[in-house]
């Protein structure tokens, strides 16, 4: 089965028991400032996970787009990618593990056609420090579910993941592992989980690739987590029931399943190759690199892998509006796009090669993501141009680095490469690899976090992390944000529209459209409405309606956003809204919005400032503001 259909009858599979088909949100997330990217499905559900009522109900379903940054490094294998989509369904407080484990074996043997000799699954084997047991209640329905297909399931304890590879399968179809493995939340293990943070034990499925030898670099014996490419995970079903507390851990007050699948990796199991990049999602690219290069793939995987996943990973987040940059996502963006340039010319492609491979990389989702081909142009031009700004540089760089001695690169030297040169860190480190060198990474990092205009140490952190932060802080300045952009609407006039947003702990920031600098007169006016605001001590009112209905209230819209019928609604005043009526026609401020926000404006508890207003791009406005 190909991609589509694959994607296409997850979508059915799940529509027929009761889920509802919502829209993969936007990679780049427009209301979870804690984050670079949407790296799972589950990341913009979070308050539904939380208990506020979804729109669309109890079961959910989709693909998502996804990235995850911190897998730069891996990609080159057979298995990991940058960008990829996630096929997910959701179990809001409705069905519980007894439904998600069959539903998905159903599904992968059933409809997708995998053989069910080859699928191994795992789940928790509990911790007593946490005071949570083994997860006798999945064993025992994948028990049953083997049976069924007249298979010994035997249960084997794999004590800890690196002496996994000492005893191995032995004959084991369930496997346990401890929560290193088997316990998922946007940050990890349980032990990394800030407090508020939800998540829980979970489940996942493995496909047993028989053609592919162990490698015994990756431990004594095979075993599913092993990780020599023999067994890849295709599937995890989390049962997020726990929430972090100062203690250890709550049991939220709904039970929840959240599913992920990778659609590349489920494709590649349903041909049995054990190879992403040989799925028909990467093999027209593929092959015009082998077509333009005059090289194997079976000698050239590893540049060929980098290059296919890169260039996807920048069409998408470009599709999404995104240009290089110094900073944030623009930055991934353009390290993406600098370390294919590197590999393109490891197999000697022309100049300009990178920008005519969009053509491929963006057929597999014709009709499905339709904004790759509506932008396909623009996508093209912001590869070509950055290929010949990096270009620019790259021969002198490369004279630089030629000339660098000794073991080590210096963190300055590192440094240098990057500020004057524009070698992102990555292609430091393996030209230096390449000459048997390493990289002083910390002195560089250092060195990074000193230089004023590169001080993004923060946005590091962010992409590794990918966490959408509820603490009180952040949701003020999120009420002070609806605050602002209505401000802003009412002086400098109805046509400011938001066009991107971060939110931290410490401040808001908002980019809008506006084609002219602010007055320190317009800034003072801002102010004080939005402290008025704070001052009226207006109730905040959350309603789920018709979209149709919100756009009578001339709701602002998330830029880039996709709505379903049924959407929720944020409302600011008037004084006298109540939960029951909230009356929004008289509302100060009403926007299209997933919360969290504080219940009264009087929470916001201090002065609403401006600290900085500058031009971000040709028409756009930045603004940064604190509460003091
Ligand atoms: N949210 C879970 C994951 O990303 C399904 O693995």
């Amino acid at each position: 089965m190909n991609s589509r259909e694959i994607r296409q009858k997850y979508l059915d599979f799940f529509r027929k028991r009761g889920h509802a088909v919502i829209h993969s949100a936007p990679i780049i997330p427009e209301n979870d400032p804690t984050t670079l990217f949407t790296s799972s499905g589950m990341q913009p559900l979070v308050p539904y996970l939380l208990g506020q009522p979804h729109p669309l109900g109890k079961r959910l379903v989709n693909s998502q787009k996804s990235f995850r940054a911190e897998d730069i490094e891996e990609v080159g294998d057979n298995r990991h990618t940058t960008f990829f989509e996630m096929l997910g369904n959701w179990s809001l407080g409705d069905y519980f593990k007894q439904e998600q484990l069959p539903w998905f074996f159903d599904y992968l043997t059933k409809v997708v056609g995998l053989n069910p000799n080859r699928i191994y699954v795992s789940a928790f084997s509990g911790d007593h420090e946490l005071g949570i047991g083994r997860d006798d209640e999945s064993i025992k329905i994948w028990q049953e579910i083997f049976g069924r297909e007249n298979m010994d399931a035997k249960v084997v304890e794999i004590i800890t993941e690196e002496n996994g590879g000492d005893n191995g399968m032995q004959g084991g179809r369930i496997f346990t592992y401890n929560a290193n493995k088997n316990w998922w939340s946007r940050s990890g293990t349980p032990d990394k989980m800030p407090v508020g943070e939800i998540g829980g034990p979970d489940s996942e499925l493995f496909y047993e690739f028989t053609h592919i030898e162990h490698n015994a670099k990756f431990g004594k014996h095979c075993h599913p987590n092993c990780d020599c490419g023999r067994f890849i995970e295709i599937g995890n079903s989390v049962f997020i029931q726990y929430k972090k507390t100062v203690n250890g851990f709550d049991e939220l007050p709904q039970r929840n399943v959240d599913f992920g699948g990778g659609l590349e990796r489920i494709t590649a199991a349903s041909e049995n190759r054990a190879d992403v990049f040989q799925t028909d999602l990467f093999l027209p690219t593929i092959h015009e690199i082998e077509r333009v290069s005059g090289k194997k793939y079976e000698e050239n995987a590893y540049a060929m892998r980098v290059i296919a996943d890169h260039l996807r990973g920048v069409i998408f987040m470009a599709s999404a509006g995104i240009q290089a940059s110094n900073t944030d996502q623009g930055y991934i963006l353009r390290r993406l796009l600098r370390r294919a340039v590197r590999y393109a010319d490891t197999l000697s492609l022309p100049n300009g090669a990178l920008h005519l491979l969009v053509t491929t990389s963006i057929r597999p989702f014709e009709n499905v993501y339709n904004e790759l081909s509506e932008k396909h142009g623009a996508i093209q031009h912001l590869i070509q141009e950055e290929e010949a700004k990096f270009r620019t540089t790259l021969a002198r760089g490369m004279k630089h680095f030629e000339e660098l001695t000794g073991d080590t690169i210096s963190g300055q030297d590192a440094f240098v490469l990057f500020t004057t040169y524009g070698f992102p860190i990555e292609v430091t480190q393996e030209l230096a690899k390449e000459k048997r060198m390493t990289v002083d990474l910390l002195a560089y990092e250092t060195a990074m976090k000193n230089h004023q205009a590169l001080s993004r140490a923060g946005a590091e952190q962010k992409f590794k992390g990918g966490l959408a932060d509820n603490s009180e802080a952040t949701v003020r300045y999120h009420t002070a944000h609806h605050l602002l952009l209505k401000a802003l609407q009412i002086v400098l006039g109805p046509n400011v529209h938001q066009r991107g947003s971060n939110i931290t702990a410490e401040r808001l920031r908002i980019d809008f459209v506006s084609p002219h600098k602010m007055t320190d007169d317009e800034k003072r006016q801002i102010e004080e409405i939005v402290n008025n605001k704070i001052k009226e001590c207006l109730p905040v009112s959350s309603t789920v309606m018709k979209k149709e209905e919100a756009e009578t209230y001339g709701a602002e819209h998330e830029f880039n956003a996709d709505y379903p019928e049924m959407v929720s609604v944020y409302s600011v005043g008037p004084k006298d809204a109540t939960p029951e009526n909230p009356k929004i026609k008289d509302a100060f401020s009403v926007e299209f919005c997933g919360g969290p926000h504080v219940k009264n404006t009087k929470e916001l508890n201090g002065t609403f400032k401006i600290i900085k207003e500058e031009a971000v791009a040709a028409g756009i406005r930045r603004i940064k503001a604190v509460i003091e």
